[in-house]
Formats: C-alpha cells, structure tokens, sequence
C-alpha cells in the first residue's frame, strides 16, 4: 500500500504519533503541515524524517488566500488522503472540496454531543457520564461529516478536564490509525450520513 497522506496538526500531535507508530499508516505519512510553528507535531515529523511544514494564516491576506494555499500545498506533494489531528483551524472549501471524502478528523466526544475545541470541558460541566471518540469524514461543517467510528469512554466521578480527555485520547489513539487504514485501503463506503466498513481482502 502506497497511498500518500497528510496530517494537519495544530498541538502536541499524541495522535500524529499513533499514526507515525501503525505498521501500515505511518509509511505513508509523507507531509505534516501546522497553522503554529510551536506545535509539537512538527518535531516529532521531522524525528521521524517525515517532511514538516509551518503554514502561517498570518502569512496569507485572507482566509480564502491561504486556503488555496494549503490546497496547492497537498496538490504540490500528491497528497491522496488527509487526516486531521487535533488541527484548530476550520478547513476552507477548496481543500473540502478537492479531497471529498478522504479527509477524516477525530474528535473527543460522541458527536453530534459536544461539537466543538472543548469537548471534554463541554461533557464535565454538562454532567454527562459517557462521553467518548468520534472519527467522523470531514464536510464543510465543523465536527459534522459522515461517521466512521465511534466508541464510549465513562466519565468518573472525580474526573477534571485533564483525566477526562487523557482516558479519551488512550482511545483515540486506539481507534485513529484503524480509521485512517481503512480510507486508504479505499473500505470506506459512504450512503449519505452512514458509513459502511467493507470487508478487507483475503
Ligand atoms: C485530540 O483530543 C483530538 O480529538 C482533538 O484535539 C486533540 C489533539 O491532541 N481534535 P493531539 O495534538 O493529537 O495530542
């Protein structure tokens, strides 16, 4: 398996990890790309010789400028499939557009509960007691495309943010490089919102 994938990360990159870690995932990350030069992703691509790129939006006019920037970006590099790991920036239409259903996001909470840069924080002030991880396709909406995966993680009693979304990232972890093999083994089979997972081969 030859795909070419990039991975859009904005933080620590714990899931660009995993994803550099999975035997068949992590050859074919060719490109990490950030919105934050700081951003942790960023060394652990380059230690594993993988290309990195810092693409600041201050750098671009509008908004619009540097989304077709990033595009052009994946174009340059043959990107395929993208995977975004805990990237904060909402992804423009000419990059949504050009790689439809073959970008997927993971998000920290059971969607459609808890969209948004807080889930975990959202999940503890509402009082719920299971939230968990969602791998969902992305569309134009914000954590709102077709959903791929999903699975529970309890919220305990003397939960905080912090041991809250460390239990959620274990299975994210788990579940992220899973999803993202099964878009670039091309098992991914979208009937409006729902998703089916095709068998693998023999
Ligand atoms: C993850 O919890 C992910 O679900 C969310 O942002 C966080 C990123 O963490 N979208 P990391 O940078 O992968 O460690």
């Amino acid at each position: 398996m030859d795909a070419r994938i990039a991975v859009l990360a904005s933080g620590a990159g714990s899931n660009l990890q995993a994803l550099l870690d999975h035997p068949s995932v992590g050859p074919c990350i060719e490109l990490v790309v950030s919105d934050k030069p700081q951003a942790g992703a960023l060394e652990r691509a380059r230690g594993r010789g993988v290309k990195a790129i810092v693409l600041e939006p201050a750098h671009s006019a509008t908004r619009e400028e540097f989304d077709r920037r990033l595009a052009e970006l994946l174009e340059e590099e043959a990107i395929e499939f993208v995977a975004l790991a805990g990237y904060m920036r909402i992804l423009g239409p000419p990059v949504v557009r050009s790689f439809k259903e073959r970008i997927l996001n993971v998000h920290p909470s059971l969607l459609p509960a808890f969209p948004g840069a807080q889930a975990p924080r959202d999940a503890l002030a509402r009082g719920a007691k299971v939230t968990g991880v969602t791998i969902h396709l992305v569309d134009e909406e914000v954590d709102h495309g077709p959903i791929v995966m999903q699975e529970c993680v309890p919220v305990l009693p003397d939960d905080d943010e912090t041991s809250l979304h460390e239990r959620i990232q274990v299975m994210e972890h788990r579940l992220y490089p899973q999803a993202v093999r099964l878009l670039m083994e091309g098992r991914l089979k979208v009937e409006g919102r729902r998703v089916h997972i095709l068998d693998g081969g023999p």
